[in-house]
């Protein structure tokens, strides 16, 4: 990959484990914790998609309550658990080689920088919680454009701010869609595949996939 000058991240999922949260309780939500963790995600998104479409936009801590509140219904979870999962949602827990990689990254010269759903308020948390605070140029937000991924408005962010073209962004997620939606927009999207997992049919195939993080140091 040539011509790079940003390197954007997405954040959920993809620099921190979104299951890590339930995980943490497991102990009190039993076996059943990852289904419900998998389907909290699930909602959430949905929440995201849906929000956008209906032109009804709420920021991504009450659509991250809301989603909580049907997935502790459906897997009857009782709710004095809530406050505790919505506190761990706020400072969860990077993937292992996330720290290191970006440590690395940071000493060479690109704009690094995680481009997300979360609000800006939640995005400066969950860095400063993992101690990523002097890593990143910007934490661009959705809530500066008011819409959710993958609405081209969000993919523009950092375009316009560093003034580059969308083809000198190599930009990284673990999301299927959100690679689809950053790759059709005209990034070079890399497909963070972390649980060897099926890509879809939205009309971009990643020219690149790593396993992890650690790879990327030999892409770019
Ligand atoms: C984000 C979601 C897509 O961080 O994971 O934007």
């Amino acid at each position: 990959m040539k011509n790079i000058k940003a390197i954007i991240f997405d954040a959920y999922g993809t620099l921190f484990d979104v299951n890590s949260a339930a995980e943490k309780c497991k102990d009190k939500i039993g076996d059943k914790w990852e289904g419900f963790a998998n389907f909290w995600r699930t909602t959430q998104l949905e929440y995201t998609w849906l929000r956008s479409l209906m032109n009804r936009h709420k920021d991504f801590w009450q659509v991250t309550e809301d989603s909580l509140d049907k997935s502790m219904k459906a897997f009857n979870i009782d709710t004095s658990m809530k406050n505790e999962l919505l506190n761990l949602y706020k400072v969860l827990s990077p993937f292992n080689e996330v720290p290191e990689t970006l440590k690395i990254l940071k000493k060479k010269n690109f704009k690094l920088a995680i481009l997300s759903n979360g609000t800006p308020a939640l995005l400066k948390e969950l860095v400063k919680s993992n101690n990523l605070n002097n890593v990143f140029d910007d934490l661009f937000s959705i809530e500066q454009v008011g819409i959710y991924k993958p609405d081209s408005k969000v993919y523009d962010l950092p375009v316009k701010k560093y003034k580059i073209e969308k083809n000198e962004v190599a930009f990284l997620s673990a999301n299927t869609w959100d690679v689809s939606g950053g790759g059709n927009y005209g990034f070079n999207s890399i497909w963070v595949n972390r649980s060897n997992g099926i890509f879809d049919n939205l009309d971009y195939k990643p020219k690149n996939e790593i396993k992890n993080l650690n790879e990327l140091t030999k892409l770019i």
